[in-house]
């Protein structure tokens, strides 16, 4: 296929592209959700498991998602069509773009609140609420918050808009400054609260937890949302990669540079982590606490180390920037698509775009109080949407991409968009996107769902 241009403009080098595609990967997945439902899946076993989705399955996935874009120069769904057109494949493959589209929408409405939390403790930590905190003072606070909708709309609010901001400008433009200081500050600062966690009692506990597996506490639910996680912490399988592989530029070889995006995501989560888990056991929580495990386990450490107050800001700040850069890549696959096939400027786009996925952000938001005891299969309407999009819709996104690119598009015209540099590896991810990668993610989906009692 004759390589198009982006009408979007393009990242001025392979670096600013990394540098984007970690934004959007590196964010609350790997700061908030990850260590709390690592806590709530027993730990280890679940690590290993994640870790092998990650290797296996994500990185696999996300070169492909990197290449259909690069060839499609376009939105998710544009580029679906255009692929399709070019390889002959049958039309109702775009669903792939719709899908993501709307998965884009229902993760966005969700993330927009949970960063709110984290903005609302930039304020909590700076005014010094947190000095010489107990667990039970951290617990009560946090209460406090999600039990007050007044206070969850406003930040959901203010996130939403800050959001849109950057998306109605273009994210070629306004994201490439703010992601090259601020990726690198917050791993300076996860370093910083490791070095704490490790001079605390719980550290060796911490890190057995999170690294000595028990599979007898692994469930083929976890299993699901280990893989599910895999797909929602490196921004796979709904066209976020694919819109920012829209304006990667040619000349490099994209095996190393998914390589590269998926070992700094990684990393973080794992810093988090053992940031994290060495607080939990040192204060005798709970390592299952769920949604506020983040939010109760680290104002205690700030609280209590000397600069906390300053660090305790810092810290929050940051991961309302890692919130950020990742919000605006849930919005990027169907604002793209606004521009191209609706005529609507950027600006109009993002307006329609932030306003459906705030109206939707309701819901989560009174999930936590108001409509805390409504549920649907034992979960709320936060719950729901998560589960939903993590566990269901992103895998499935990831499996129809994998299919797409290693059956319907021409194997020649893929070998030549990826720049091959190592035939051995080039062998290795072809096996993985035919069968490995697909077949794994049907054996987890039909055990998760209990079909089959493998387990
Ligand atoms: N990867 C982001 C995180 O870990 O927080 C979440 C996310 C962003 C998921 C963009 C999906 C996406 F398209």
């Amino acid at each position: 296929m004759a390589e198009q241009a982006s009408i979007h403009g393009l990242w001025r080098s392979r670096w600013l592209f990394i540098l984007a595609a970690t934004g959007s990967a590196v964010g609350l997945g790997n700061i908030w959700k990850f260590p709390y439902i690592t806590g709530e899946n027993g730990g280890g076993a679940f690590v290993l498991v994640y870790l092998a989705c990650i290797c296996l399955i994500g990185i696999p996935v996300m070169i492909g998602e990197v290449v259909m874009g690069r060839m499609g120069r376009q939105s998710p769904i544009n580029t679906m069509k255009a692929l399709i057109k070019d390889n002959g494949g049958n039309p109702a493959w775009v669903g792939i773009g719709w899908m993501g589209a709307l998965a884009g929408f229902l993760i966005l409405s969700f993330y927009s609140v949970i960063a709110g939390w984290a903005l609302y403790y930039v304020f909590q930590m700076m005014s010094g609420e947190f000095a010489a905190t107990t667990a039970e003072h951290a617990g009560e606070v946090f209460g406090g918050l999600l039990g007050d909708p007044g206070t969850l709309m406003t930040w959901h609010t203010v996130f939403m808009i800050l959001t849109i901001a950057v998306v109605a400008r273009g994210v070629t433009k306004g994201l490439e400054t703010a992601i090259s200081i601020l990726m690198p500050a917050l791993f300076v600062l996860l370093i910083i609260m490791m070095g704490y966690a490790m001079a605390s009692d719980g550290f060796a506990q911490g890190l057995e937890f999170l690294f000595s597996p028990d599979f007898s506490k692994l469930s083929w639910n976890s299993v699901v949302v280990a893989l599910g996680h895999a797909f929602f912490t490196l921004s796979l399988g709904m066209g976020a990669i694919m819109a920012y592989g829209a304006y990667l530029p040619s000349g490099h070889s994209i095996g190393k540079t998914v390589v590269t995006i998926a070992v700094l995501d990684t990393v973080v989560a794992l810093a988090a982590g053992m940031a994290i888990f060495p607080i939990v056991f040192s204060n005798g929580l709970e390592p299952g606490a769920g949604p506020g495990l983040l939010f109760q386990t680290l104002p205690i450490a700030f609280g209590n180390m000397p600069g906390g107050i300053l660090f305790g800001t810092l810290f929050f700040i940051l991961v309302s920037f890692a919130a950020w850069s990742s919000s605006i890549s849930l919005a990027e696959p169907v604002m793209a698509w606004l521009v191209e096939s609706k005529g609507l400027n950027r600006f109009k786009a993002g307006v329609l775009v932030g306003l459906i996925a705030w109206v939707l952000g309701i819901g989560t938001v009174l999930s936590f109080n108001e409509w805390a005891e409504i549920k649907l299969f034992d979960k709320t309407f936060f719950d729901t949407l998560d589960y939903l999009t993590a566990n269901i819709m992103l895998p499935l996104g990831g499996l129809l991409i994998a299919l797409f690119v290693a059956w319907v598009m021409r194997q020649d015209d893929v070998k030549a968009a990826l720049e091959v540099e190592n035939e051995t590896l080039y062998k290795a991810w072809t096996v993985t996107v035919k069968f490995l990668a697909p077949l794994a993610i049907v054996f987890v989906f039909l055990n998760g769902l209990g079909v089959f009692a493998f387990g």
